[in-house]
């Protein structure tokens, strides 16, 4: 185990895209699953409808988890509101709404569920995606941002350096992270051009010495997405600080401790 300092300062346990794979992903029914089962930490995604209102939603486009045909931004937030997000998964979900962003988030703080926000931009709306996320979150922890609880503040998170240098811009305040499938060479050089706080990365392209050498440079290092409780491990032997879980069945919120 690394004896480097932290700079990892969230829940170490995050149920991935809301709520794990024990109900529709990204959806308020999955989001209380998790607090039935203690989780009070999350990633999940946001994406901008057509009328710039962001929306959670993973998929660009409609069809796999929201019935429906089309892109994401052919539709108004409140007609994607309108369409069922629940039924792919189980009868029981049937008329589960897509979420709006502002909603959701506002659900998840009046619950003390900590948040990684991804930013996930449908093509060619990086910037509109990045800022817009931004400056939510931004206003919605404004008290704890004025009071240096920077812990509690939402931690976004995006593969997009547009979207994330526009995060920046708009809210430099709310800190980001760079999500990149695979360590590039210049993984660092990334980092510092948008002053990202942590690394989020996936688990199966990461290496001891990579992790050792993110957590060396100072940044927080998440994994995405550990499903199995023995490998969960040996990345956290290895440096990993935190990571989201599907499996929110067998792997629990205290998997690593406070
Ligand atoms: O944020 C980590 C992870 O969610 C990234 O991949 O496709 O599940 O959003 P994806
Ligand atoms: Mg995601």
């Amino acid at each position: 185990m690394t004896t480097l300092p932290s700079a990892w300062r969230y829940p170490r346990v995050l149920a991935h895209r809301g709520g794990g794979v024990l109900a529709p992903e990204n959806t308020l029914a999955g989001l209380k699953e998790g607090l039935r089962r203690g989780y009070r930490a999350i990633e999940y995604d946001i994406m901008l409808a057509r009328d710039g209102v962001p929306v959670v939603m993973h998929d660009p486009y409609l069809g796999r988890t929201v019935a429906g045909s089309g892109n994401v931004y052919d539709y108004d937030a409140a007609e994607l509101a309108l369409l069922d997000a629940g039924g792919w998964f189980a009868r029981a979900y049937e008329g589960e709404p897509v979420p709006l962003f502002v909603e959701f988030a506002g659900f998840c703080k009046a619950h003390a569920v900590w948040m990684n926000m991804e930013i996930k931009p449908a093509p060619e709306y990086d910037i509109e995606t990045g800022g817009t996320v931004a400056r939510i979150a931004a206003a919605l922890f404004a008290d704890e941002i004025a009071a240096g609880d920077m812990a509690a503040v939402p931690l976004l998170s995006s593969f997009s350096m547009l979207a994330l240098e526009s995060a920046r811009e708009v809210a430099p305040q709310v800190p980001r992270a760079c999500l990149m499938s695979e360590l590039p060479p210049d993984w660092e050089r990334r980092a510092q051009s948008v002053e990202a706080v942590a690394i989020h990365t996936n688990h199966k392209h990461l290496t001891p010495a990579l992790a050792q050498e993110v957590r060396a440079a100072g940044y927080g290092l998440f994994c995405y997405t550990v499903n199995d409780p023995a490998r969960a491990r040996e990345l956290l032997s290895w440096g990993v600080e935190a990571f989201c879980t599907d499996r929110i069945d067998l792997i629990g919120p205290d998997f690593i401790g406070r």
